[in-house]
């Protein structure tokens, strides 16, 4: 009799134990990601989460917010195709417009439509993102309506970093300032603490951010410099870039292509280009949406074996110190040592 009952309170306290102990695993899981899912495996658990699974916690996981640079005279068009393609991916959409639609969510910044003032509404539209999303969610992106962004992998790059370092992604340009600036029709993004710090140091501050018509991206990226954001590096093991700041058939099979873009370019080109875990691509045009969609979201080649990739753990603060370090050591200004 009292042999039963002591193993049923020592069978509850196990049980008790095994749950907690469970609880503990999942909880791990949710902070450290695959970290504890690998070890999960390890323990002869046979689920590991699939790619899939993964990319659809890494959804909330990861929050992006997509700022689109349009026109009113691409609502129709460009900005129907963004927001029934890669936009249904974002996890808030806006179009910067100069004209409201709230049906496609189109906002109004006050800027009059000239090529001269694409930086000015951009300004225009990170405040007006700032004061009313800031906290909600991780990372911001700015991308053209032609440009296609592959939110899943943005996703994959990103999740490593903790939006609260100041740091922004893209296509890497080199310029007259030290730590050049992204290509704006690749799209860049930048974490919730560069998004705050130009805010509140760099758009109130007429030397460190001026107000111009310069081109946008260019303009950006020197505010972003002078408020101490760190430009990332974003290219793949391989040394493949990931945004593309040209259409993909001017990319493959050789990238750089053409004379400006090699001058431009920060980083030497991996010879062979169209990385695996691409990002995005700019200059897409009409049906190239719906295209790219089918291709990369639909379309499935018989036989192919699917990746089963993990994500890469979380940088802990010391790693991502280092790694700010190492990048904010870059010079753009010096010359291209590949280019010769
Ligand atoms: C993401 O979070 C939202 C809001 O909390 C929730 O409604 C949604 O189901 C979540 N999605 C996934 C894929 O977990
Ligand atoms: C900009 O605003 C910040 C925060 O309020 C303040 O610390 C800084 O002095 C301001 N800069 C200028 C140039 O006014
Ligand atoms: C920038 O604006 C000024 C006047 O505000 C104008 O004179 C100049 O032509 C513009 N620059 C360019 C590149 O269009
Ligand atoms: C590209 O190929 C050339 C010639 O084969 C080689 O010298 C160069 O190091 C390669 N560059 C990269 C980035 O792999
Ligand atoms: C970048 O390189 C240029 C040219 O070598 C040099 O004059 C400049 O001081 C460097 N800047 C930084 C921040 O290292």
């Amino acid at each position: 009799m009292y042999r039963n009952v002591l193993c049923l309170a020592l069978g509850l306290i196990i049980g008790i134990r095994l749950t907690d102990f469970f609880e503990y695993l999942q909880l791990t899981e949710t902070y450290f990601g695959s970290t504890a899912i690998t070890q999960l495996e390890d323990e002869a658990t046979p689920q590991q989460p699939t790619e899939e699974e993964l990319a659809r916690w890494l959804y909330n996981e990861t929050r992006v917010l997509c700022m689109v640079l349009t026109m009113p005279k691409n609502h129709q068009s460009r900005v129907k195709r963004v927001k029934a393609t890669w936009g249904r991916r974002c996890n808030k959409l806006v179009f910067i417009s100069s004209q409201e639609d709230n049906e496609l969510g189109a906002i109004d910044v006050g800027v009059p439509e000239d090529r001269n003032n694409l930086y000015l509404k951009m300004r225009k539209a990170l405040e007006y993102v700032y004061q009313n999303f800031v906290e909600d969610y991780d990372w911001f992106l700015k991308a053209d309506d032609d440009t296609f962004v592959i939110m899943e992998n943005l996703r994959f790059l990103l999740y490593p970093y903790d939006p609260e370092a100041a740091l922004y992604f893209g296509h890497r340009f080199r310029t007259t300032y030290p730590q050049g600036y992204m290509s704006g029709g690749a799209g860049y993004v930048m974490s919730r603490d560069a998004l705050r710090r130009l805010n509140l140091f760099a758009f109130n501050n007429s030397q460190f951010c001026p107000i111009n018509n310069l081109s946008e991206d260019r303009q950006i990226g020197f505010c972003l410099q002078n408020v101490g954001v760190v430009a990332g590096d974003s290219r793949d093991e391989e040394g493949r870039e990931r945004f593309l700041p040209m259409s993909l058939k001017f990319m493959l099979p050789k990238f750089p292509t053409t004379n400006w873009l090699i001058k431009l370019t920060f980083y030497e080109p991996a010879n062979e280009t169209g990385s695996t875990s691409g990002i995005s691509f700019h200059y897409v045009k009409n049906h190239e949406f719906e295209m790219y969609e089918f291709l990369l979201y639909r379309l499935r080649v018989f036989g192919t074996p699917l990746s089963q990739r993990s994500l890469p753990p979380r940088l802990d603060p010391k790693q991502l110190q280092n790694q700010l370090y190492h990048w904010s050591h870059e010079n753009s200004t010096n010359p291209n040592a590949w280019l010769n």
